[in-house]
């Protein structure tokens, strides 16, 4: 424990520092080359970063003479609030970040923070690899000063707590951490939790240190942010698969002649095809890591009985905003098509 708090101490320290250079420097030139920052809450292994060295290597091998790629991993700029915010003055060029954190830039993401939205993998990973579709909703946050390049694969989320959930009622009076966005505080309040919104990087400590009960996200969590050493019971309730976005600073890409943007596009889809690659495997490994060395227990719970408990907030959020509908009616068709996979 001393060992991992002082490995903490010293990535805040990196951190503030890394920040401070950042700001201060602003996005700089380096021997010449333009340095192109990209900031993202995830570890060095986790298949996101593994995604982030493709998109680097392939912007390096095109553009090198005049580009070089700087990937900032674990939270070290900030939190994915914050880093959207870097990216948005220009401080940083690039962030990866839940849709859930986009939700106030542009409500159109709400969409995808409504319980049991996609019913299959299938179909979820359909919608989200339709660029030519998703790209009429990335250009929704260009008021906002960034855009959405391309997605990642961040699974299912489901509950996992200090406590054993099997029903949705073990949920209730539970606090329990969701992702800094509204949608996702009624998502929870629905299921009869008392939501509890903070930045990722303070989840583990809030666990810890009993400010929460547990948290909801997907098995990664458990091993590469260690959740498990506090959180021991995972409960496949399954109730969103929300993704991660890679978005960039709107002048920026402006900036770019036409092949320059082309090539900036091109990586970013190759990192999405180089992320996904790893999912499936490194999920298993964390689930093989949680239940064996940390000694999580997964539990089977019967999906239809967290479903049904909110089953009214799919309605009410279409009824609440309008700029959802279009984007939810094209994902019930795909849905519609892979019946019999729920
Ligand atoms: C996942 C997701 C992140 C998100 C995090 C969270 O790890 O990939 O983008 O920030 O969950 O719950 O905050």
């Amino acid at each position: 424990m001393r060992i991992l708090k002082k490995s903490g101490i010293a990535v805040a320290v990196i951190g503030l520092f890394l920040a401070f250079t950042v700001f201060f420097s602003g996005c700089g030139t380096e021997n010449g080359k333009r340095i192109v920052r990209i900031s993202h809450a995830q570890s060095e292994t986790h298949p996101e970063h593994l995604g982030l060295l493709k998109f680097k290597e392939y912007i390096e091998e095109n553009l090198g003479d005049k580009y070089e790629v700087q990937i900032y991993p674990n939270e070290l700029l900030g939190g994915a609030q914050k880093a959207i915010e870097l990216t948005q003055t220009g401080a940083i060029d690039f962030v990866v970040a839940g849709t859930a954190n986009l939700e106030n830039f542009a409500d159109v993401y709400e969409v995808f923070s409504m319980p049991y939205l996609f019913t299959s993998e299938e179909a979820y990973h359909e919608v989200m690899n339709d660029t030519a579709y998703m790209e009429q909703v990335y250009v929704s946050t260009d008021e906002a000063g960034f855009r959405v390049m391309t997605w990642y694969n961040a699974g299912t989320r489901s509950f996992y707590a200090k406590k054993p959930i099997e029903t949705p009622e073990d949920l209730s009076g539970l606090k329990m951490r969701v992702q800094q966005s509204p949608a996702s505080v009624n998502m929870c309040n629905a299921f009869g939790a008392a939501a509890s919104p903070m930045s990722f990087g303070e989840v583990y400590t809030a666990i810890q240190q009993g400010v929460i009960d547990g948290a909801e996200n997907n098995e990664l969590a458990l091993t590469n942010n260690k959740h498990g050493e506090v959180a021991k019971y995972y409960s496949y309730n399954k109730h969103q698969m929300v993704p991660d976005m890679l978005i960039g600073n709107l002048k920026f890409l402006e900036g770019l002649s036409e092949e320059e943007y082309e090539i900036f596009r091109e990586a970013a889809l190759l990192s999405t095809e180089e992320e996904m690659k790893y999912w499936d495997e490194q999920v298993e490994e964390a689930k093989q890591i949680a239940e064996n060395e940390m000694g999580v227990t997964f539990i089977d719970v019967d999906v239809q009985l967290f479903k049904n408990k909110v089953s009214d907030v799919q309605q009410e959020m279409l009824d609440a905003n309008e700029s959802i509908r279009g984007l939810y009616e094209h994902i019930q068709e795909v849905n519609a098509k892979y019946i019999g996979n729920e």
